[in-house]
């Protein structure tokens, strides 16, 4: 059967960049730009997408492209009789765990999304928006609810096939998203008191600085936020052929994962600020204090449901990226059609987010691994642990695997003027960046 492809390098790049934008650009950023100070943490961010990501991404995308099979399928190829494809065993392994917590957090979205739709959110809940949230999400089946609709949903566009549904959906996603979240952002920026807001994210305070969690906390962020390290770019990667150029399409995916988080930024901090509320609320930031916000705001329901139904696209868009890395890999091995495939896999993954799920409610007291609960758990193995493995296992295998012209071949970085530093980073600063983060995270050196 003939491998399936992207109709054209545009249709990967928004591809990518709907697997690059998501809840890590919305949620995630403003809550954890919000808890790090704002500008400075800004800066800092866009040193590591730009120095470090960006680079990494093109080797990711590349190693794809080059052996045109799925994570696991590639590293065989081009690596015969090696452990290399071990590094694919860490991708399939992480897609199942972040699927199964992102589709629950997307769950909510979509619950949001209903409750401005149907009227629920018009006025505040009775006991308050952090009584509402707070009740929804230990809730035994409600959220599940909630959940297993995202995954159909997810489903369904992966078994429509990498043009007719990955390629498609992002095409009318993306752009949607760019104008409902530009048009909250200067709706936000009209707001008496916004100004504070554009300039705690665009003034950078350095004192900040001196507290070194800072530095990881970015690090961390362009490393989820870009999609690396699971083999969801290297994927989509190896539905391109050689014609396609990709350092300019991987700078491009940066800069576009850049501007949605930017954008986000602006969206949700002048808001904040008007209506006088504590920018490190942390991960409750949409969930708890936007609802709060659009309460109080003219148009408050539109804006309400503009920004969910955002934020559900979002989510949406970097869900079928994750599905599709093990879909790849099981329609090789085993030889299935998509459709059984993606079937099958989501609702493994459905499962696996129903007690990430329960983790909320009745299941508070389960904490796996010392943290919070279930899906922090979940959330900690995947993106603390396997991606920056995953991650570190491709830039090694770009930069010292490969010989110096292969990797420049493979990226299409001949003649570009700035191969060298490119390289360098591949085979010696991102690594060893990576391996910090690493070592951090599971403790074995404190900052
Ligand atoms: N980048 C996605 C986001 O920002 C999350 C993601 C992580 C997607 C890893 C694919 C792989 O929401």
């Amino acid at each position: 059967m003939e491998r399936e492809k992207f109709s054209s390098k545009l249709g990967f790049m928004l591809a990518a960049i709907g697997s690059a934008v998501g809840l890590g650009n919305i949620w995630r950023f403003s809550y954890v730009a919000g808890e790090n100070g704002g500008g400075a943490f800004l800066v800092l961010y866009l040193f590591c997408v730009f120095i470090i990501g960006v680079p990494l991404l093109l080797a990711e995308v590349s190693i794809g492209r080059k052996a045109q099979s799925d994570v696991i399928g590639s590293f065989s190829r081009l690596s015969p009789g090696t452990p290399w494809f071990m590094t694919g065993f860490f991708g399939v392994l992480s897609a199942f765990l972040i699927l199964s917590f992102y589709g629950v957090v997307a769950g909510w979205c979509i619950y949001y999304l209903w409750n401005y739709i149907s009227g629920g959110f018009f006025v505040e809940p009775a006991g308050g928006y952090a009584a509402e949230f707070g009740g929804f999400i230990s809730h035994a089946w409600h959220p599940i609810l909630w959940h297993a609709l995202f995954i159909a949903l997810t489903i369904v566009i992966v078994y429509s096939g990498v043009k007719k549904g990955i390629e498609l959906a992002n095409k009318i996603f993306m752009p949607t998203l760019a104008l409902l979240l530009v048009g909250l952002a200067i709706y936000s920026l009209s707001l008496d008191g916004a100004w504070a807001g554009i300039e705690f994210l665009f003034t950078p305070d350095w004192s900040v600085l001196g507290d070194p969690s800072v530095f990881l906390a970015a690090l961390g962020q362009a490393f989820f936020s870009l999609s690396l390290g699971m083999g969801a770019m290297l994927t989509y990667g190896s539905y391109l052929s050689k014609e396609n150029k990709l350092p300019s399409a991987t700078f491009g995916i940066g800069v576009m994962d850049t501007f949605f988080a930017i954008i986000s930024g602006i969206v949700i901090f002048p808001a904040v600020f008007a209506f006088g509320i504590d920018p490190g609320s942390g991960p409750e930031l949409v969930f708890i204090t936007l609802p709060g916000i659009f309460g109080q705001m003219p148009f408050g329901e539109i804006i309400g449901f503009i920004f969910f139904f955002a934020l559900t696209l979002a989510a949406l868009s970097s869900s079928v990226s994750i599905l599709e890395v093990p879909v790849a890999f099981f329609m090789r091995i085993f030889n299935w059609g998509r459709k059984k495939t993606s079937i099958i896999l989501g609702f493994i993954m459905f499962v696996l987010g129903m007690a990430a799920s329960l983790g909320m409610g009745i299941w508070a007291g389960v904490t796996p691994i010392g943290s919070n609960n279930i899906m922090d758990s979940m959330d900690f193995i995947a993106s603390n642990i396997l991606l920056p493995l995953g991650g570190l296992s491709m830039a090694l295998f770009v930069g010292w695997y490969f010989n110096k012209s292969t990797a420049f071949e493979a990226t299409d970085m001949q003649d570009n003027s700035i191969r060298d530093i490119w390289y360098g980073i591949v085979k010696y600063i991102g690594p060893i960046m990576i391996l910090f983060i690493f070592l951090n995270a599971i403790g074995v050196i404190g900052w």
